[in-house]
């Protein structure tokens, strides 16, 4: 099975996994529409980057004759196109719902109404399908909570509580298992694109594999999207000299995996050879607090910009959730490798590369706030 289409593989992921995937021989095919909110106005060295790695093909996955071009002669599948702005899906939800929704199953459709060699199918599906994700209350054992009362997020209170008790419950590694809670638009977009490809692969017998990644960080990741990837966002308040506002009190954790060790869980999928249809964790199965990562960045660049606690909350937002990943050791070999502190060394020293982008996020934030979704 050499020759891979992915959806999606001029963004931050998909770039990698085209680099590594053309270093081991594949023949890899892109279709992307190379979005200007992530790759911006003018492309042109991506373009060319890829084009000597691999055919790209810039179109939308919504476009039935772009998918039927690009899946020809494939043999595996891998959709990574998506919007993936969690707080954006809240307001722009006809257009989350339509690129991620519409796009997968355009791609689908057009699966049935090709003649092709497709044997596997991965989608990137996300912790945000989770939402809030497992927990442990002391009275009720384990809990899937849903999203946090309005009125303790006003007063500051921002620890998932226990129904019963009200006492704060412990997070713990959320399992493949665990309930389907999304908290956005986004996390219910990716809960229906990995259904509707688990299903499909079911119906026509085709091996498919839903990853759920966690925050997925490291070199190469968007600088210019204030939309998603905190690290990005801090990094370019950092090098703007502009301060950091941490959401919440800074306490609330996620989980962070870099990027080679993503680009490892999916080369696992490829080539597994016994798994029908499946899903898995891909996390490193650690929570890591926010205000941490905003510390380690400031010392890391070296700078002395201001990081303020305001105690605003954003709408969807969760409070903690770190992967269980057991099942993707046990049944892809997969386990991540690289340890937050090394990870986000890597990370810094490759944007001390890069020309400083502009600071976009204090837009966003209005955007964000006029929707009403920043309290
Ligand atoms: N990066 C993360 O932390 C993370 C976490 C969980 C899940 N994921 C999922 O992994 C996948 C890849 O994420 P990423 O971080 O590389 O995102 P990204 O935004 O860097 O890349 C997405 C790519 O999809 C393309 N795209 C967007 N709309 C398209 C459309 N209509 N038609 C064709 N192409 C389109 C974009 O141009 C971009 O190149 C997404 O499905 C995302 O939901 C990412």
């Amino acid at each position: 099975m050499k020759n891979i289409l992915i959806t999606g593989g001029a963004g931050f992921i998909g770039k990698a996994l085209t680099k590594f995937l053309y270093c081991n021989g594949y023949n890899i095919t892109i279709l992307d529409n190379l979005s200007t909110q992530i790759h911006g106005e003018n492309p042109k060295q991506t373009i060319r980057e890829l084009q000597e790695i691999s055919k790209l093909i810039i179109g939308d996955v919504r476009d039935a004759e772009k998918c039927s071009q690009s899946i020809k002669n494939q043999d595996i599948i891998i959709h990574l196109a998506a919007e993936t702005g969690t707080g954006q899906s809240m307001y722009k939800i006809n257009h989350y719902n339509d690129v991620n929704i519409m796009g997968t199953s355009t791609l689908l459709e057009s699966i049935l109404n090709t003649s092709h060699n497709i044997q596997k199918l991965i989608i990137a599906s996300s912790r945000a399908v989770y939402g809030e994700g497992k927990y442990y209350s002391q009275k009720l054992g384990f809990q899937y909570p849903l999203s946090r009362s309005e009125i303790n997020l006003k007063n500051h209170d921002f620890e998932v509580k226990c129904p019963s008790s009200n006492l704060n419950m412990e997070a713990i590694n959320t399992d493949e298992l665990s309930k389907i809670n999304p908290n956005s638009i986004y996390g219910m977009n990716k809960y229906q694109q990995e259904q509707m490809v688990l299903l499909l692969g079911k119906s026509l017998d085709i091996s498919a594999i839903s990853l759920r990644f966690q925050n997925v960080y490291g070199p190469g990741q968007s600088l210019s999207n204030p939309y998603t990837g905190i690290l990005s966002v801090f990094s370019t308040n950092i090098l703007n000299s502009n301060n950091i506002e941490i959401y919440e009190d800074g306490n609330q954790t996620r989980d962070f995996i870099y990027i080679d060790d993503v680009i490892e869980s999916i080369f696992s999928s490829i080539k597994s050879s016994d798994i029908q249809q499946d899903i898995f964790n891909v996390g490193s199965g650690k929570g890591i607090k926010v205000i941490d990562v905003a510390r380690k960045l400031r010392d890391l660049y070296n700078s002395s910009i201001e990081i303020n606690i305001s105690g605003r909350y954003r709408v969807g937002d969760i409070r903690h959730n770190f992967a269980d990943v057991k099942k993707s050791k046990a049944y892809l070999g997969f386990e991540s490798k690289t340890d937050f502190d090394s990870g986000i060394k890597n990370f810094v020293k490759w944007v001390e590369c890069q020309d400083v982008m502009m600071d976009r996020y204090k837009e966003s934030v209005i955007e964000l706030k006029n929707k009403g979704m920043i309290k």
